[in-house]
């Protein structure tokens, strides 16, 4: 992490521009948690058109300077300029700096691989779509795009070799409808529109014997996949665990709006590396099949994340650090940073679902707040949760 230490006392006013960039404020900690802490600061930046904060602290006898990390930006040149700009104006002493020696990585192009803000946004497509969750070496992936060029595939996975191996084949094999997402499959699938998906598989999920809430299959994840589905269409478990076998099975029967279909070592056009590795070894491979039988609403993925008027006066003195548990969501208010104008300052804050938190600065200025850095993603429980902070915040 690009930082600069340095042991000036000299105390710079902000806004100011140098070197293209602009420190645009500086909020001051206001100290609600540890009794003893020493002062902080975030300084508000804006350079080439992204915000950022930087983190002003005491390191010793010294001070350092260094990019706050919930709000990092790349590439990393961004921050390493604003650094050195920063330290100019102060005209510092420098005792240590890493901001001249950074490479500049330059990430290779890589079309098929997309975030997850472009299923928010943009993506759209009229052809029929298939997910493959968590696709490993993506053997069965890779097939099933060449098989079917009409279809387009989406490959989730969380383990990122995997995903470069993946996009590797991509290219090599010249296979153009399959798009690569790096998310977890329990909580994709809230981006997807009702009824466009016609199959969606799980081979050989990690079947998490001693943490079962970290499954991919629950009651939740069965609902959304069955939102998703066009009626007729699939939700495909295939593994070699008769205790994941079980227990989905469990979840999928007597559902009033899905017909399953149990299957027992069955064999399909191409077998993944772990299925080669379970058939050797003898293991029984099960199959259960969920055909969606319902048709839904289309979702909105629209959601309004702003606060209306808030009273920050008010909020310094109900803040706490105890975190507000909730059965979907929750919320950690951080810490709270002032700036010298009334009513202003930055909460950092984080919330959302348990398996995905999110931590994200609030800007207020005169009592009115906006998301630093872009609203959140419209989860479910971001929205529940940013709900229940414009109620606190109030
Ligand atoms: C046991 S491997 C099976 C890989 C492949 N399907 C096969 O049959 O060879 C399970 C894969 O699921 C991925 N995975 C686990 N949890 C996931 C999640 N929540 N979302 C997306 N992928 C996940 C893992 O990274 C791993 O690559």
């Amino acid at each position: 992490m690009p930082h600069i230490v340095f042991n000036n006392e000299k105390n710079i006013e902000t806004p100011f521009q140098r070197d293209g960039v602009s420190f645009n404020f500086c909020a001051k900690s206001f100290n609600f948690t540890k009794e003893d802490r020493r002062t902080e600061y975030k300084i508000g930046v804006n350079y080439e058109n992204k915000d950022f904060l930087l983190t002003l602290k005491d390191k010793g006898e010294n001070k350092m300077l260094k990019v706050d990390k919930v709000t990092r930006v790349t590439p990393v040149t961004l921050v390493k300029d604003a650094l050195n700009a920063y330290s100019k104006e102060l005209d510092a002493n420098i005792v240590f700096s890493n901001t001249n020696s950074f490479s500049q990585k330059i990430e290779p192009k890589k079309e098929y691989l997309k975030d997850i803000e472009y299923f928010v946004n943009d993506f759209k497509t009229n052809k029929e779509i298939q997910i493959e969750i968590g696709f490993g070496s993506g053997r069965h992936l890779l097939h099933q795009a060449k098989k079917n060029p009409n279809v387009q595939f989406i490959g989730l996975e969380i383990h990122t070799p995997s995903i470069e191996q993946l996009l590797k084949q991509l290219k090599i094999q010249e296979i153009e409808n399959v798009l690569v997402v790096n998310y977890d499959a329990r909580l994709f699938m809230e981006f997807i529109n009702s009824n466009k998906v016609g199959k969606i598989f799980v081979h050989f999920p990690v079947p998490w014997d001693k943490k079962p809430h970290r499954r991919i299959y629950s009651n939740e994840f069965i609902d959304e996949a069955l939102r998703v589905l066009m009626p007729k269409g699939t939700l495909e478990l295939r593994t070699d665990s008769r205790k994941y076998f079980d227990y989905c099975t469990e979840l999928l029967t007597n559902l009033n709006s899905g017909r399953i279909t149990i299957d027992i070592n069955k064999d399909l056009e191409v077998s993944s590396k772990y299925e080669d590795r379970w058939k050797k070894q003898g293991k029984n491979i099960y199959d259960v099949v969920l055909e969606c039988q319902r048709e839904d609403e289309d979702i909105d993925l629209k959601h309004d994340f702003s606060f209306g008027k808030i009273n920050l006066e008010k909020f310094k003195e109900i803040i706490s650090n105890k975190p507000m548990v909730d059965e979907n969501f929750f919320i950690h208010i951080e810490d709270l940073f002032l700036l010298e104008e009334p009513n202003s300052g930055l909460i950092e804050v984080t919330f959302g679902s348990f398996n995905r938190p999110l931590s994200k600065y609030i800007y207020v200025k005169n009592n009115k707040a906006s998301y630093y850095q872009g609203t959140p993603l419209p989860t479910s429980a971001n929205i529940k949760a940013h709900e229940r902070l414009k109620e606190i915040l109030k």
